[in-house]
């Protein structure tokens, strides 16, 4: 699916392996699944067939007797309430043409929360169609049942026609609807009717066999009042007034052979921008229309062309269809959806307005384009067989987004990025002994991906995706072709085939900490563990060792690359003497962790405090999150970790500061409710203050942005740390400006890369006041990621009551929405003051939160994940286990993995505070003097 918020930020493993001698690599991009992608698995895979069904309609999964062909779909939303019912429904028709392959007397088709109105089976090409001795919703499962008084005969073909009416609810899954105001005097309500079907609510829209493999082509027809416009994954061809009434039915172009998960269709009074007259592909984006004219769509429609260029050539294999429309949604639950020829986004993630969005909404934006159209091939043209390969699809789309991303905006360097943004947090889901269930599923696995830069080898990507269009896949296939690629590629020698090689990284959880003794030349890999004492149930059938790219440096100069195949081996050229130190993992290219002798360890500080400018600016970065995590893994002593961050003083790139400031976050939770607080501000305020001083230099005293797109990233660290750990002049810096803001409503002059930060120091430094203009100024805001800073920024108030209405305000839609709630709640408890009061609020709303927000939403275990993060002691854990308890009988739905995993991490962060927090006092008092 889309980046969904998170989404993105959970996805990625990065490795490369170096043929020897020639400039051969293959980038294994390795997919863990945020814990939201494990829910929606597990919604699609809500039981592998019990083998105690008595019945097929039991079952989960489609029987193989009947495949579709082609569906012929009349669908008609109304966009106003029916003032007797209460309800907003559609009506609709669909006609779906299937071919028997195996003689049944039997029809199952899924089909959800639809109520039947009419029904009948007919025969094609003189086939006779059976008569219906009975049928019904089989709700469970899902399916519309249809038993047969005779048997439906192999190879031929039916028809089977319905017409049902469903409800156009508010819930973001299916045929649902959005809403939004225009204009100011009065506000005018607005509704949308559009669709998000993967995975599994194609089946909420028209009775259809909703499984990713049931290829086959739709026939889609809109009916819609006049006055408002209808889209769908194929060109719209005609409209014509219906006879008689208020409506136009517009047709759209048959679509190619494709999954039921990416159809999409949108009725709305969207307004549009176009690509010129002339151009191959129409690109068409839309939105709002007030958004569309204050052109917040000029920037999406600007790179999309050349965006949609790019892949063209990289697979080497012309866009598939006649036209790409984008369109920005109010109201959207993942961040985008690359249903075929029209994507569907939050507003964040499209629209743009360089008045008040930032470099990084900006970099979002075109990440998460280019991330939606790389699946227009890869996994819309060619789809996984089952959910199970879906890492297939989002572990590839992901990694080339940042191709797509960088041949946009070159002068950004994103690829280097993916260090930070995917690899790192595909690491810290993937070190929990608790990553198993990712890969229970189906066939056993659900999770990590690995891919090969031979992906950039056209021939490759060519022939795959030649041989799979319009068709399904296994991630064997994949297999096949990288060594295809692999054999044809001279001078290329790879340890073993690609398939031992990868299936280690797929087939088994996790990922290896390798470590390295220089005094010998010893190495040595073992399975990386979070919690050391966590105990891994899950066999594997590679033992848990794995094949490892290793590329190094030693003394600043890259060595002869080195493939770790077996647990403990000696390589000879690592053996050091004198003041020879070694890195090893250059420039991140492997996913996994290195750990050295102390010696190696003490040579690489005194570098990075003497002169780290040695060390390139990714490993920097890594150095300090391999030493935190492997302190958190009792690897190595904590204060080991905290030596890494001693260089800051003099560091002044964005990925080491990003870095260390996200682990440190750890100890900001763990203690910033106890003595460790003091100094360890303390600390911060001294290794921040050249940085914010670095930034006020080179900005010409905060009057100009820094040039470099991560140096406009670290000026954010610069100040949202100075200010929290109260450097000299921060906060009046930021009170100052937002003042100013006050003072001027409709002339904010704040920065927008600044805003976020800037609004939250100065709401928390302020009181009732400034939380009440930001909340007007939330309400104004006319551009989504604006008030997306807000609603981070009014959950900084160090005022408690102020927290708790805010808290409130999250079960009221009016106030906030239903897609943002979730956020809201864990941004309050990432507040130390407001942590109890989201608790508390939790569990107080919880039957109506698990009810009308949760079920099957994908920011459900964020909220659990984000109120339980500082549980550190014994009451918490009491408190967690009881909450569980009250609420065992209905279950925690999409949360259960989250659930399991909060207490996990719980009594993880009560061990850790208990043997660390004494030396960590002590460090950070004597450091911070
Ligand atoms: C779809 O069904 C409608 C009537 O329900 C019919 O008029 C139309 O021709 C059909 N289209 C196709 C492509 O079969
Ligand atoms: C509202 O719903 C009722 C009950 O389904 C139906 O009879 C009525 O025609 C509907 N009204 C409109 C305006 O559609
Ligand atoms: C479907 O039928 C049920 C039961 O009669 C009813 O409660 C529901 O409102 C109906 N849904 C729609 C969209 O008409
Ligand atoms: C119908 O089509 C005409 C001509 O293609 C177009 O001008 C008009 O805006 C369309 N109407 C709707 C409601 O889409
Ligand atoms: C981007 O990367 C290139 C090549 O690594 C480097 O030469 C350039 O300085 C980088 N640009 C920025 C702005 O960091
Ligand atoms: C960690 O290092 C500190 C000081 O360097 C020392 O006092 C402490 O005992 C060490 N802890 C462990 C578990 O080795
Ligand atoms: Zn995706």
């Amino acid at each position: 699916m889309g980046k969904g918020f998170f989404i993105s930020k959970t996805l990625g493993i990065v490795g490369v392996i170096v043929g020897t001698g020639v400039v051969a690599t293959i980038i294994a991009l390795s997919v863990v699944y945020s814990q939201e992608k494990a829910k929606n698995l597990e919604v699609v895979n809500p039981h592998t067939t019990p083998s105690t069904a008595k019945d097929p309609w039991e079952n989960y999964r489609l029987p193989d007797s009947l495949s579709p062909v082609s569906y012929n779909i009349t669908l008609w939303p109304r966009l106003v309430v029916n003032a007797s019912t209460g309800l907003y429904i559609f009506t609709g028709q669909s006609d779906v043409v299937f071919r028997c392959e195996k003689e049944t007397d039997l029809i199952l088709i899924h089909c959800n929360k639809l109520n039947l109105t009419l029904l009948s089976l007919t025969g094609l090409d003189g086939a006779t169609a059976p008569t219906i001795k009975k049928s019904w919703l089989e709700v469970p499962t899902q399916f519309l049942v249809i038993q047969l008084n005779s048997n439906l005969m192999a190879g031929r073909q039916y028809e089977l026609y319905t017409e049902f009416i469903g409800e156009l609810a508010d819930d973001l899954g299916g045929f649902y609807r959005s809403e939004y105001t225009e204009g100011t005097s009065p506000p005018v309500k607005k509704v949308v009717a559009t669709t998000q079907m993967q995975p599994v609510d194609a089946r909420k829209a028209f009775p259809c066999f909703d499984e990713p493999a049931m290829k086959a082509v739709f026939h889609m027809t809109l009916l819609h009042a006049h006055g408002t416009v209808a889209l769908a994954n194929g060109m719209n061809l005609v409209n014509v007034t219906v006879n008689g009434q208020d409506v136009t039915r517009t047709s759209f172009e048959p679509t190619p052979l494709m999954s039921t998960y990416l159809l999409a269709f949108v009725v709305s009074e969207f307004g549009f921008i176009q690509s010129p007259e002339g151009e191959k592909v129409l690109i068409r984006i839309w939105a709002r229309k007030q958004a569309i004219a204050e052109g917040q769509g000029n920037y999406a429609l600007e790179k999309t062309g050349p965006i949609l260029e790019f892949f063209e050539k990289y697979y080497s294999s012309s866009y598939p269809l006649t036209k790409s429309d984008q369109i920005a949604l109010p109201d959207f639950s993942a961040g985008a959806m690359e249903n075929w020829g029209l994507i569907t986004y939050r507003e964040t993630a499209l629209l743009f307005n360089p008045a008040s969005s930032s470099n990084g909404d900006k970099e979002w934006i075109a990440t998460v384009i280019s991330h939606e159209l790389a699946h227009m091939w890869f996994g819309n043209l060619v789809t996984m067989k089952w959910w199970n390969d879906l890492w297939l699809n989002e572990g590839f789309a992901s990694y080339v987004s940042y191709l797509g991303a960088d041949s946009a905006e070159p002068t950004w360097n994103v690829t280097d990025l993916i260090v930070l943004k995917e690899v790192h947090g595909a690491m810290s889901v993937d070190a929990l002994a608790s990553s198993h269930p990712l890969s229970a599923k189906e066939e056993d696995i659900v999770r990590p991906a690995q891919i090969s830069e031979l992906f950039d080898t056209i021939t490759y990507s060519k022939t795959y995706l030649n041989t799979f269009q319009y068709s399904n896949t296994v991630y064997q296939d994949l297999w096949k072709h990288l060594q295809m690629a692999a054999d044809s590629t001279p001078g290329l020698e790879l340890p073993a085939s690609v398939d031992d090689i990868m299936n280690r990284w797929i087939l088994q959880m996790g990922f290896p900490v390798v470590t390295i003794d220089t005094a010998t030349g010893s190495i040595n890999q073992r399975h990386f563990l979070l919690d050391p004492d966590s105990v891994v149930d899950r066999p594997s059938p590679f033992n848990y060792e794995w094949i490892v790219p290793m590329k190094w440096i030693k003394n600043g100069n890259d060595q002869t690359p080195y493939w770790l195949q077996t647990e403990t081996a000696t390589h000879l050229p690592m053996k050091t003497s004198g003041s020879d130190w070694v890195l090893a993992n250059t420039k991140v290219s492997g996913f996994f962790r290195v750990n050295y002798d102390s010696g190696n360890w003490d040579r690489l500080l005194t570098l990075l405090s003497t002169d780290h400018e040695a060390i390139p600016v990714i490993n920097r970065a890594q150095i300090v999150d391999d030493a935190f995590n492997l302190a958190r893994a009792r690897t190595v002593n904590t204060t080991l970790a905290l030596r890494t961050t001693l260089f800051l003083q003099r560091e002044r790139e964005y990925m080491p500061w990003q870095t260390a400031n996200k682990n440190l976050g750890y100890f900001f939770l763990m203690f910033d409710r106890s003595d460790v607080y003091g100094p360890m501000q303390a600390y911060l305020n001294k290794q921040v203050t050249p940085l914010f001083n670095h930034f006020k230099t080179i900005t010409a005293d905060w009057t100009k942005i820094p040039e470099k797109h991560t140096d406009q990233y670290n000026q954010v660290n610069a100040i949202s740390i100075a200010c929290s750990t109260g450097v000299a002049g921060c906060e009046e810096l930021t009170t100052g400006w937002f003042k100013d803001w006050m003072n001027t409503p409709e002339n904010n002059m704040i920065h927008p890369n600044l805003r976020q930060t800037v609004y939250c120091s100065a709401i928390a430094a302020g009181g009732m006041e400034e939380w009440d203009f930001a909340w007007r100024m939330y309400k104004e805001a006319s551009i989504a990621s604006e008030a997306d800073k807000l609603m981070y920024a009014l959950a900084c108030t160090r005022v408690p009551w102020l927290l708790n209405r805010y808290l409130n305000y999250c079960l009221d839609p009016e106030k906030i929405r239903k897609q943002d709630a979730t956020f809201t709640i864990v941004y309050i408890a990432g507040n130390v003051v407001g942590q109890s009061l989201a608790w508390d609020f939790v569990r107080t709303n919880w039957d109506h939160l698990f009810n009308d927000y949760g079920g099957g939403s994908l920011s459900f275990a964020r909220l659990i994940e984000g109120i339980t993060r500082r549980f550190s002691s014994e009451f918490e854990l009491k408190q967690l286990q009881q909450f569980i308890e009250e609420n065992a009988e209905q279950g925690f739905g999409s949360a259960t993995l989250a659930v399991d995993q909060a207490l996990e991490r719980t009594k993880a962060n009560m061990k850790w505070v208990a043997e660390n927090k004494k030396d960590i006092l002590t460090w950070f008092t004597v450091n911070s003097a």
